[in-house]
């Protein structure tokens, strides 16, 4: 009797603790959609994400791969008398429920806020005490991602608190990607692969190439201070959970050949792709950068490998990033506001990548080389490739295994 007794404790006890996880087989490739904050910050309401939806669904997004509506910071109410979370009613009169709904209609998926603190940053209602609760709401509401923030988090630790709203989720059992949003100040990618899909890796982002915005207390990051932040943080990635270094600036005013720039980095480092602006109002340009098919197959390549740097002259920088089937992607990127010239011979770079266990040597293997942004094949890589770059632009390659 008292083995049994014992037995049985031993079960429901280790139980929780045994299917405490992630929902495992989410994000296997880097988390593609849209977010309100880079753009509205707190000029969220309903109506705002249901023409986002719309615009989404037919702008040629959804067919490239785009998925997730996520709405940021703003969207709370009040909590009730038993504590459960309900949003603003002015901005959301429909609620929640109606709005994921729609999303849902349209065939892209719902992603909302909250933060680990008891205040989120902006200073509406946290989840701190509150996360298997705001769980069974958000699963509920018909939520598929949420993006969990670290303000007001003083004493907490990071592991412990992602932990407790990671179980929270699951309990609630409605599979959910979880993004972690610590700004990456208790190195997430050392404990986070466990808890989440995705863990921002540097502090927010800012809409200028390489420029540092000071607010007061603390700044936010032009796109080349972001990726100078962690260059060594690859080998943390893979399917099913990758470095988020924040959410796209693509249109949000930086030149074309910066948006372009930006963007072919974002998916050379198998970034999440966030689009940040208003997809109501884009200029064909903004347009053509968010839906190049050939540049989002890099970020989304079924190999998982994040790229890195090869190599660095002149204020021209090499990219290279390892891809299924014996392919590559290769960037050169002229970091300077002035011209540059590439002239690249591929037999005498030969790549070794110790972490994928790759090696591009064209001396052994021929590639056909195609440009991913004009889509056309410019020759082999018997031949160097050379190419005029203006201020800030980036000509981004796809080497073909022959
Ligand atoms: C933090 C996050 C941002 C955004 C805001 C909202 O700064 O890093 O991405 O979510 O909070 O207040």
């Amino acid at each position: 009797m008292k083995k049994l007794f014992l037995t049985l404790f031993a079960i429901i006890f280790s139980c929780p603790i045994l299917h405490a996880q992630k929902f495992d087989g989410l994000a296997l490739t880097p988390p593609m959609g849209w977010n309100s904050w880079n753009k509205f910050a707190c000029d969220v309401n309903e109506a705002l994400l249901r023409e986002t939806a719309d615009a989404m669904a037919v702008n040629g997004m959804k067919d490239a791969g785009y998925q997730y509506i996520v709405i940021d910071d703003c969207w709370h109410g009040q909590r009730d008398s038993l504590g459960f979370i309900h949003p603003d009613p002015k901005k959301f009169p429909s609620g929640m429920k109606a709005l994921a709904d729609y999303i849902h209609s349209k065939g892209l998926k719902f992603g909302i806020y909250s933060c680990a603190g008891a205040q989120t940053c902006a200073g509406y209602p946290g989840g701190r005490g509150h996360e298997y609760q705001d769980a069974i709401t958000y699963a509920q509401w018909g939520v598929d991602y949420l993006k969990y923030d670290w303000c007001n988090t003083d004493g907490l630790s990071a592991a412990g608190s992602y932990t407790t709203m990671r179980d929270a989720l699951h309990a609630a059992g409605r599979p959910v990607v979880f993004s972690l949003c610590e700004w990456g100040n208790n190195e997430p990618w050392k404990w986070a692969p466990a808890v989440g899909h995705l863990w921002r890796t540097t502090g927010d982002i800012s809409a200028c190439f390489d420029c540092e915005a000071t607010h007061g207390t603390w700044s936010s990051w032009g796109v080349m201070k972001i990726v100078e932040k962690h260059p060594d943080l690859r080998i943390y990635a893979g399917p099913g959970h990758w470095n988020d270094p924040d959410m796209l600036e693509v249109g949000n005013g930086m030149s074309f050949n910066e948006d372009r720039s930006h963007f072919s980095l974002w998916c050379m480092l198998a970034a999440p792709l966030i689009s940040g602006n208003d997809l109501r109002a884009m200029n064909p340009e903004t347009k053509e950068i968010l839906t190049n098919t050939e540049v989002i197959g890099i970020d989304q390549d079924s190999l998982g490998v994040q790229g890195y740097r090869f190599d660095s002259k002149d204020s021209v920088e090499v990219w290279v990033k390892p891809l299924v089937k014996g392919d590559w992607a290769v960037a050169f990127l002229n970091r300077s506001t002035q011209k540059r010239s590439v002239d690249f011979d591929w037999s005498k770079n030969i790549v070794t990548d110790d972490f994928s266990k790759r090696t591009l040597n064209t001396n052994e293997t021929k590639y056909t080389v195609r440009n991913l942004w004009t889509k056309k094949n410019i020759g082999t890589t018997k031949k160097n490739v050379s190419a005029e770059l203006g201020a800030h632009e980036i000509f981004m390659l796809r080497l073909i295994k022959q």
